[in-house]
């Protein structure tokens, strides 16, 4: 099978790749570098079955040719990370919904499999914990600029399962949970390689908020290894899945992990979410998946619980610094 992955550069992306090349299948990759990085996919260049093009999604000629020339799409393009949502409000609406109308407009010309990484955000600030597939969304105001990117991933599941419906496309959505591990870079407001590295530096590690705030971490190969199912599974289609961790833990305790297995030393300081992103930011408190639907699909399980998610993201870190960009 030839995959196609948009964004495949990127953190998840790569290990996307890395894992469907290891099983014998072909592999493209398209992505504009924006957050991700050529290193990523460094060590599989050399593998004749991969292939990749640096350029955006929003090249359509292109775009319509790498759909054209494989059975299934991973849709993973996107602008991602806090941090650069409330930067960024415009290009992430743009990329997300104008990306993702193009990748679905030829996959249904096509007929090609498309399965689309959503996210929890579109959970939003819901309370009902944990979050199950066919519960509400509950978001925030559109003044709030950081609601953009649960909104445009909204549009892109309402767009993925209307092509599905309407055009017999088959589509796949999953929503990624906190996905982790190495070659995630903390730029962006990702927040495990963030305290890993203000650790590795002497501190402090700055918790956003009070810290009592909650969310789940799932190890990237996990996730990798859900979504390959998913996408391998003819009852999948047309359908919505979370994909994640249920191990939930507050944020203030994963900075005393890390500070326990990096720098014992380093202190952890609090700083206001206005300060830390815009005045009025709101946070999702907390973010916990049911998983029972994926579970009971593929049997998905989650590998690795977060000591282990730790010390493996610490080591790549420890080893890498200097060559990640
Ligand atoms: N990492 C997580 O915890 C998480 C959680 C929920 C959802 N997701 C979703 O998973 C997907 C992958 O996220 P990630 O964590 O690997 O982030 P990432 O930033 O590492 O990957 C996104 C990739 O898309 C590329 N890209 C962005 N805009 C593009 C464009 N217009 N054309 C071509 N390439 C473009 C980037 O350069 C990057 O390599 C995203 O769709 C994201 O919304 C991730």
């Amino acid at each position: 099978m030839r995959y196609l992955i948009t964004g495949g550069a990127g953190f998840i992306g790569s290990h996307l790749a890395e894992e469907l090349l290891a099983r014998g299948h072909c592999v493209s990759v398209i992505d504009n570098l924006s957050t991700g990085s050529i290193t990523n996919i460094e060590h599989l260049k050399p593998d004749d079955n991969f292939t990749y093009v640096i350029d955006d999604m929003a090249n359509e000629p292109l775009l319509a040719e790498l759909i054209d020339n494989c059975g299934v799409v991973f849709h993973l393009a996107a602008a991602v990370g806090v941090k650069l949502i409330v930067d960024s409000p415009v290009h992430t609406i743009e990329t997300n919904v104008y990306g993702t109308r193009l990748v679905l407009k030829h996959a249904a010309k096509k007929k090609r499999k498309v399965v689309f990484a959503s996210t929890s955000e579109v959970y939003g600030k819901s309370i009902k914990v944990p979050f199950s597939e066919d519960d509400d969304m509950v978001l925030g105001s559109t003044k709030k600029s950081r609601w953009s990117y649960a909104a445009s991933k909204a549009v892109d599941e309402f767009l993925a399962l209307s092509y599905a419906k309407e055009k017999k496309l088959p589509a796949v959505v999953v929503r990624l949970f906190n996905t982790v591990g190495p070659r995630q870079v903390g730029h962006y407001g990702m927040v495990i390689p963030t305290f890993i590295t203000q650790a590795l530096a002497g501190g402090p590690i700055t918790v956003f908020g009070d810290g009592t705030q909650s969310r789940c971490f799932c190890y990237v190969k996990d996730v990798v290894s859900g979504l390959i199912s998913l996408s391998e599974t003819e009852t999948a289609v047309g359908d919505v899945f979370n994909l994640g961790s249920d191990e939930e833990i507050t944020i203030n305790e994963l900075a005393a992990k890390v500070r326990q297995l990096v720098n014992p030393a380093a202190k952890i300081e609090h700083i206001p979410y206005d300060q830390a992103y815009e005045e009025g930011f709101e946070d999702m408190r907390r973010r916990k998946p049911d998983i029972s639907k994926i579970a009971s699909l593929i049997g998905f399980k989650p590998t690795k619980n977060i000591d282990e998610i730790l010390t493996l993201t610490a080591d790549y870190i420890r080893n890498s610094s200097g060559d990640r960009n």
